[in-house]
């Protein structure tokens, strides 16, 4: 493809999303296709020779979107969102464009000073402690690992980097039992046994119990383990679980133990004033981490990550061949170690043209808006007596069932729900997913698709009323 071709292919393409956007609500939202059917109907070799890019786009046309599940569609209720946004796509495109590894800050100075930028930007609009410095990960998950691995080597004096892990370490992990299955993830990449974590019980706000992390420590302690690191969460994934961190803080503090808070998804309602009380007492822990890829209008991947202690951080990481020596590097910021990979992609690009885009009280509009629509859909539920909401509704997941008067068993409205999940999403028309909670099937609606409104949540309850009737 010349440069002319591209021009022409990079307008048509252009023309291509900015029709399925116009059109988006016409595609089912979950893919209804069956297991191995885009397989088969791909070739199967690469091609020898050129192809044309309308024969591609054709293709991709034709053959593959009815595979795709449509996460941009103002009816997606499902897990989390993955929002993304025009100023964003762009962003990303430019990304692409400039295709610039950004390792280092020589490799790209733009790139390394606008992360910078940009963190401190989020971090003053978010209420994050002033002091606590900024990097863009890829995932929450991989935060989270760089706070596991940077816990375990504050903790050994990096000891644990030089000789590896010693036999008998006793190192313990806690998290609440609605934590994200990420935190078990990394606590296995780190080093550590399943046995190694401790899920602490919740109370009815599907919180951390702090009294009873307390106890689960001291019996640790008493039985000769070494309590490392707690991760608290800010909106769990199963039932938006608010952990109180000032408390969790305290006792982190109280028996010097590394304190990671884990907000992929709520932490960006933080952008709101009224909802910086979540993170109160942040400045007490070690280190944060939230999606703008989830709620922000950015496109996956985009995780602001923070800590209090950068130099413990790079630490962690730091490992210097002579080939990536430069001259500056004691004057700038080097992300190559401030986490896990070498090479870079240049995130803070989407991410600056999201911000300048909406700015941030265009952000809030929008959120304030997904809260109000999450809201009033909880009150609608409520109200209407056959169903029942599993879990309190602080920002805009809503954990629901339908009960009907007279059924009891709950196997029986486990399986009613279930089907009723199964004849929604078989529709196309919206997408919710479930989870459970103290055993009971729970329909899960999050309400934060970036151009969702009133309309698409009063179509869904329309659609739930269709299928109630015909169970
Ligand atoms: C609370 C929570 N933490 C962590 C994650 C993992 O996020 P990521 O996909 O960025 O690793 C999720 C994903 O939904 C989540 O809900």
């Amino acid at each position: 493809m010349d440069s002319e071709e591209f021009r022409k292919n990079g307008y048509k393409l252009i023309d291509w999303i900015t029709d399925y956007y116009q059109h988006i609500e016409e595609y089912p939202v979950k893919a209804q296709v069956k297991p191995g059917v885009i397989y088969q109907a791909l070739p199967e070799n690469a091609p020898e020779n050129h192809e044309d890019f309308d024969a591609i786009l054709a293709d991709f046309d034709n053959t593959l979107l009815e595979g795709m599940t449509h996460w941009q569609s103002p009816s997606f209720f499902a897990y989390f969102n993955a929002n993304t946004s025009f100023p964003s796509i762009l962003g990303e495109l430019l990304t692409s464009a400039i295709g610039a590894q950004c390792m280092i800050w020589e490799t790209s100075p733009a790139a390394a000073e606008l992360e910078e930028k940009v963190c401190e930007w989020m971090k003053k609009a978010c209420g994050i402690p002033d002091a606590w410095d900024g990097v863009i990960q890829d995932t929450a998950s991989t935060a989270t690992l760089c706070a596991l691995l940077m816990a375990r080597e504050k903790h050994s004096n990096f000891m644990i980097n030089k000789y590896g892990f010693l036999a008998g370490s006793k190192y313990i992990i806690y998290c609440s039992s609605e934590a994200h299955s990420s935190i078990e993830k990394g606590v296995k990449i780190a080093g550590f046994g399943s046995d190694q974590i401790r899920k602490i019980r919740v109370d009815s706000k599907f919180a951390m119990m702090p009294e009873v992390l307390n106890k689960q420590i001291v019996d640790d302690l008493n039985a000769g383990f070494v309590p490392l690191c707690v991760v608290s969460a800010i909106g769990t994934t199963g039932s938006h679980g608010i952990d109180t961190i000032h408390e969790i803080s305290k006792i982190c503090k109280r028996y010097a133990i590394f304190h990671h808070v884990d907000a992929a998804h709520a932490g960006n309602a933080t952008i709101l004033p009224e909802f910086q009380w979540m993170i109160d007492g942040l400045d007490a822990a070690d280190s944060y981490v939230f999606n703008p890829h989830k709620w922000m209008f950015t496109n996956f991947d985009c995780s602001l990550f923070y800590t209090k202690d950068k130099q413990a951080l790079i630490k962690t990481f730091d490992i210097l061949p002579e080939y990536l020596k430069t001259d500056v590097d004691s004057k700038v910021n080097n992300y190559r170690d401030w986490g896990i990979q070498l090479g870079r992609r240049f995130r803070a690009l989407k991410l600056w043209f999201v911000l300048r885009s909406y700015g941030l009280e265009g952000i809030r509009t929008k959120f304030r808006l997904h809260i109000s629509l999450a809201q009033e859909f909880a009150a609608r539920l409520r109200k209407d007596g056959r169903f029942e909401l599993l879990a309190p509704v602080p920002l805009n997941l809503i954990c629901f069932r339908y009960k009907p008067v007279g059924v009891e068993s709950l196997d029986q409205l486990n399986e009613l729900n279930k089907l009723l999940e199964q004849k929604i999403n078989e529709t196309g028309k919206a997408y919710i997913t479930h989870t459970k909670l103290l055993g009971k099937y729970t329909l899960r609606m999050c309400i934060g698709q970036t151009n969702v409104e009133k309309r698409h949540v009063d179509a869904f309850w329309e659609l739930l009323e269709a299928k109630i009737s015909k169970l």
